[in-house]
C-alpha cells in the first residue's frame, strides 16, 4: 500500500535539512547554466569526489560554451581522460556546438530546447532547468528513484510502469519554491542518508513522511533490479616503450578497451575450462603473447616480441570484467609515425593524454613493480 506524504510539509522538511547539511560542492557555487550542465554530465555514472577535480580543470580550460565548441575533439577527450564513458564528452562537445549554432552561445532556458541538445536526456534537462533556471522541472536519477520508492513504498518490478509513476511523483515534488534546491536535496538525501543498504532512518529529516520506514523495511524498496550477468574477459595489453614514450592505439573496435587512446590490447579467446585465467604464467601467458603478437601484426603491421608478463590489472567496463595480463613488448618492425590509429605518447604526459582509466591502472600496476618504473 502506498500512502501519499503531504507534499508541502515534505518539501519544507527536506529543504530545511538540505540548507543546513548540504555538501559544499563547486557546482553549487555557480548559477552558470553551462557549468551546471558540465557538472551534471560528469556526475552521470561517476562519484562526486572523482568529478570535483575534473570539473574544475575542465572549466578552467573551457570556461564557456564558446571555448568548448571551438576546441578540437582530441583536446576535449584529453581533458576527460580518466573519467571514463567518453561518449559523454563527445556528446557534451556536440551539445556546445549546437548551443552556438541554435542559441547564439547561450544555454537555452526552455526545457524542451535543453532536452533537444545532443547528449541531454530527461534527467539532465530537468537538472539544468531546475538548478540553473529555477524552473519546476523534475529529475529522476538512481538516488531519487530510491528515495521516492521508499517514501511511497513502491516495489513494482522495473519495467512495469514504475518509472512513469516515479517521474509523476518527482514532478509533483518539483512544483513549489526553489525547485533546484529541492531536486538537489532529493539527490543529497539519497547520497548521504537514504543509502541503498543500511539507510540512516533514525536521523532522516523526512522519516515521518516515509512509508517504507513506517513499515520498518526501507531496504525492500525499490525492488532490486536483476543484475546483468557480468562476463570475465581475458585480455593481453602491450606496454611498448621507445625512449621516453609509450605506444598507444586508438581502439576503434579492435580492442576490448574503450578509451580514445589506450595501450594496444586484445581479448584472448577462451580455450575451455570455466573461469580459468589464460593470462597466468605458463600456457596461458604464451597464449596471450601469441594473440597480441599476431593481432598487432594483422591490424597494424607491427612485429612485436612480448616479454614475460609484468603484472596484472582488473577493470570493469559495462557488463564485462577485464582480467588484464600486462606484457612489455619490444617493437621489432613496423611504422608508427603518420598512422591514424597509432602514436607514441610521452610517458611524462600520459596523465594528460586522452587515455582511459584502464591505461592509467596498468601504468600504476607497472609503476608499483620493482625494477621497472614507468612514470
Ligand atoms: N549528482 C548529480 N547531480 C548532482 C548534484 N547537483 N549534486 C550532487 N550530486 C549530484
Amino acid at each position: 500500500m502506498s500512502r501519499s506524504p503531504a507534499i508541502p510539509e515534505l518539501r519544507a522538511d527536506l529543504l530545511a535539512w538540505y540548507r543546513e547539511n548540504r555538501r559544499d560542492l563547486p557546482w553549487r557555487r555557480t548559477g552558470d547554466p553551462y557549468a551546471i550542465w558540465v557538472s551534471e554530465i560528469m556526475l552521470q555514472q561517476t562519484q562526486v569526489a572523482t568529478v570535483i577535480p575534473y570539473y574544475q580543470a575542465f572549466l578552467e580550460r573551457f570556461p564557456d560554451v564558446a571555448s568548448l565548441a571551438a576546441a578540437g575533439e582530441e583536446e576535449v577527450l584529453a581533458r576527460w581522460s580518466g573519467l571514463g564513458y567518453y561518449r559523454r564528452a563527445r556528446m557534451l562537445h556536440a551539445g556546445a556546438k549546437a548551443v552556438m549554432e541554435r542559441h547564439g552561445g547561450r544555454v537555452p532556458r526552455d526545457p524542451a530546447e535543453i532536452l533537444a541538445l545532443p547528449g541531454v536526456g530527461r534527467y539532465t534537462a530537468g537538472a539544468i532547468a531546475s538548478i540553473a533556471f529555477d524552473l519546476c522541472e523534475p529529475i529522476l536519477d538512481g538516488n531519487v528513484r530510491r528515495v521516492l520508492s521508499r517514501w511511497y513504498a513502491l516495489d513494482d518490478p522495473p519495467g512495469s510502469g514504475l518509472d512513469r509513476t516515479l517521474w509523476e511523483r518527482a514532478a509533483l515534488l518539483a512544483q513549489g519554491p526553489d525547485p533546484g534546491d529541492l531536486n538537489q536535496a532529493l539527490m543529497e538525501l539519497g547520497a548521504t542518508v537514504c543509502s541503498p543498504k543500511d539507510p540512516r532512518c533514525l536521523t532522516c529529516p523526512v522519516r515521518r513522511h516515509c512509508e517504507a520506514c513506517r513499515q520498518g523495511r526501507p531496504e525492500a524498496f525499490p525492488r532490486p533490479v536483476p543484475r546483468a550477468r557480468t562476463r570475465t574477459v581475458q585480455v593481453a595489453a602491450a606496454w611498448i616503450e621507445r625512449g621516453d614514450k609509450v605506444l598507444l592505439e586508438r581502439p576503434a573496435g579492435l580492442s576490448p578497451f574503450r578509451g580514445n587512446w589506450d595501450l594496444p590490447a586484445r581479448e584472448i579467446p577462451a580455450t575451455g575450462g570455466k573461469g580459468r585465467s589464460t593470462g597466468a604464467a605458463g600456457a596461458g601467458e604464451a597464449g596471450a603473447a601469441g594473440v597480441l603478437a599476431r593481432e598487432l601484426e594483422r591490424d597494424h603491421g607491427l612485429e612485436v616480441a612480448p616479454e614475460a608478463q609484468a603484472g596484472r590489472a582488473r577493470h570493469g567496463i559495462l557488463d564485462r570484467r577485464l582480467d588484464i595480463a600486462i606484457l612489455p613488448c619490444r617493437l621489432l618492425k613496423g611504422r608508427v609515425s603518420g598512422r591514424k590509429n597509432l602514436r607514441w605518447a610521452p610517458l611524462a604526459e600520459l596523465e594528460e593524454q586522452a587515455v582511459s582509466g584502464v591505461t592509467h591502472k596498468i601504468r600504476r600496476a607497472l609503476a608499483g613493480r620493482p625494477g621497472k618504473q614507468p612514470v
